[in-house]
């Protein structure tokens, strides 16, 4: 898998230091966890397992993988006073605000005190990220207090019961599971990055991790699975795809959900969700949405040889088990908790403050003139 040519801006194509955690468009299938194809991992691996992997760079045996889950049972109720700033955030928030604030909020109750909790401090997001989404939906939108425990085992699972109310599906537990898996990690990515810059200060994990999420919640990251939603909702039919982004494109829109910043003719991840997305769209019995997504992947890569990033079919994916749209980046955000949280602990293990120079492009030097002569 090629990279890209190098450039300046953006950063592109610069190392800013090593990661043993993940490799991007380098072996494999494109996406390597630790050594480990993220096919791989999507096939013969639970998120639970990714999670451990990511935080103690081995996957567990059945012992230890009984032993983390049992623990991640324990982290997932959340504390009152947090569930008091949930049921104030209004409905109309960004959800990303919700995420951004619940663990913020969540760091002034429960602080890392110092880096020896680090890892109950990660996991204690892992596990109540979805209560931390869900509470705050169902009680804004629905005014309903749900209960923040329920009896699936999964990250997945719980995340969905919590949403609906109802047992899922065995098929909508898979998805989630390697959803989660799929954005679990990509190695020097925006919000992983603002992670280990924050990191880097010997900052506390909780504001590492917020830090991130403010990253994440942008269109050109996170957001664009959301976009891409927004966008294949208002397409009538794969004929009506194309002539309509035939339009965009001429208007020189960003057509979300489309091309990578290190990638440079497919993501591995987009051929695993696509698949899952066919099987919902068979299960759901209205097959539409997936269809005029695959007319819009035909025609990108037709007319600019542009091809689908991991988010664009997470949209028809995410549609068809019923989550609603404004969740979908706050989902984004209980699976790539793992990777910062894993990069936040790299960086602190072998720390020097992240401080680069810049090109000055400004004015040459000159004098103050006071300001009544101005
Ligand atoms: N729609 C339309 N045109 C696109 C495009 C898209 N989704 N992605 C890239 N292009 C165009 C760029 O505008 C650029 O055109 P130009 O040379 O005429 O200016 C050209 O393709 C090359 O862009 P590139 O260098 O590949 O993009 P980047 O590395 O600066 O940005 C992204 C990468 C991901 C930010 C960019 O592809 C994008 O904005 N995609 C949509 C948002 C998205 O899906 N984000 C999720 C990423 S996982």
């Amino acid at each position: 898998m090629a990279e890209k040519k190098l450039s300046g801006a953006g950063l592109r194509g610069q190392s800013a230091g090593e990661t043993k955690l993940c490799t991007v468009g380098k072996s494999g299938s494109g996406l390597t966890y630790c050594g480990y194809d993220v096919s791989d991992l999507a096939d013969n691996a639970t998120f639970e397992e990714v999670a451990y992997l990511l935080f103690n760079g081995e996957l567990p045996n059945q012992a230890q993988l009984d032993s983390y889950k049992a623990e991640l049972l324990t982290h997932r109720d959340l504390p009152e006073a947090l569930k008091t700033v949930l049921k104030l955030i209004p409905a109309d928030a960004h959800p990303m605000d919700v995420m951004r604030t619940g663990c913020s909020f969540l760091g002034n109750l429960e602080p890392e005190v110092d880096f020896s909790e680090q890892h109950t401090a990660s996991n204690r997001l892992l596990a109540a990220f979805p209560a931390i989404m869900c509470f705050w939906y169902k009680y804004s939108h629905d005014g309903v207090e749900i209960n923040c425990m329920t009896d699936e085992d999964s990250i997945g699972g719980h995340f969905l019961k919590l949403l609906t109310g109802d047992a899922p599906s065995e098929l909508h537990r898979k998805v989630m599971d390697v959803s989660l898996i799929l954005y679990a990690e990509h190695e020097f990515n925006a919000s992983t990055f603002t992670a280990r810059v924050c990191a880097s200060t010997l900052s506390d994990m909780y504001s590492c991790v917020t830090g991130a999420i403010g990253s994440l919640r942008g269109p050109l990251h996170g957001g664009a699975n959301e976009a891409a939603m927004d966008m294949i909702q208002k397409f009538s039919s794969p004929a009506d795809a194309k002539v309509q982004m035939a339009g965009m494109l001429e208007r020189k829109e960003k057509i979300m959900g489309f091309g990578h910043a290190i990638y440079s003719d497919s993501d591995p991840r987009n051929v695993i969700i696509k698949a899952w997305s066919e099987k919902l769209g068979q299960e759901f019995g209205d097959s539409s949405l997936y269809d005029i997504s695959v007319a819009c992947e035909e025609y990108m890569w037709d007319t600019k040889k542009l091809f689908c990033n991991a988010d664009f079919f997470h949209a028809s994916a995410y549609y068809y088990m019923g989550i609603p749209t404004k969740l979908f980046t706050p989902i984004f955000v209980c699976s790539r908790l793992t990777g910062w949280a894993a990069h936040i602990m790299e960086q602190r293990s072998n720390n020097r403050i992240i401080r680069p120079s810049a090109d000055y492009v400004g004015s040459e030097p000159r004098k103050v003139t006071v300001i009544s002569q101005r």
